[in-house]
């Protein structure tokens, strides 16, 4: 009898504590700000790139060829991440969101994507360090056009 109490005292506890835990959550997809000019970051983001994006976004940012149409399944190939695509056109919210939540979040939910979403894959630091890597590897201009027209439109 008593252990049971003892159960139930801990099930609210832990019920409490993760409640705040998601919010915390929340609060922070709120200020999200790729760390682009941060070694360690960029350099853990490559790592992480590697191993979780490479597959499909290529080694070198490249994407996978005729990356505009979809293929016979309805589906789209990989985008770049490089300057010739469109990942520099959105804000570095936008990207983490994408990301975090996968791209069905915002489409919808029937959307056919072979885009993984990765917030139970990769932590929110984990995200930003692969998305401040991507951006590392822009061209200044590119860079200063995402700082000054694409993060402050929104
Ligand atoms: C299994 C293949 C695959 C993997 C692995 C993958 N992606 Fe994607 N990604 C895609 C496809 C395909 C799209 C195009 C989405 C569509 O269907 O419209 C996409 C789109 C995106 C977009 C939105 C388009 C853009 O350029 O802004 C972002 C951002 C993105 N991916 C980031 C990532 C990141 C970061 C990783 C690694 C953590 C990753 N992806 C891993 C296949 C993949």
């Amino acid at each position: 009898m008593k252990r049971n109490y003892l159960f139930v005292v801990m099930f609210i506890f832990f019920g409490v504590i993760s409640g705040n835990a998601a919010a915390h959550h929340e609060r922070k997809d709120t200020s999200i700000v790729l760390d682009y000019l941060e070694d360690s970051t960029v350099q853990l983001g490559s790592v992480l790139y590697d191993e979780h994006c490479a597959s499909c976004h290529g080694q070198n940012l490249g994407g996978q060829p005729d990356w505009h149409k979809r293929d016979q399944d309805g589906y789209l190939p990989a985008p770049p991440h490089d300057e010739t695509g469109h990942t520099w056109h959105h804000t570095d919210k936008y990207l983490f969101e994408m990301t975090k939540y996968g791209l069905q979040a915002f489409v919808g939910d029937g959307y056919k994507t072979r885009m993984p979403m990765y917030k139970d894959i990769l932590s929110d630091s984990e995200i930003i360090a692969v998305l401040s890597f991507i951006k590392s590897r822009w061209p200044e201009e590119v860079i200063q056009i995402h700082n000054e027209q694409v993060n402050s439109s929104k």
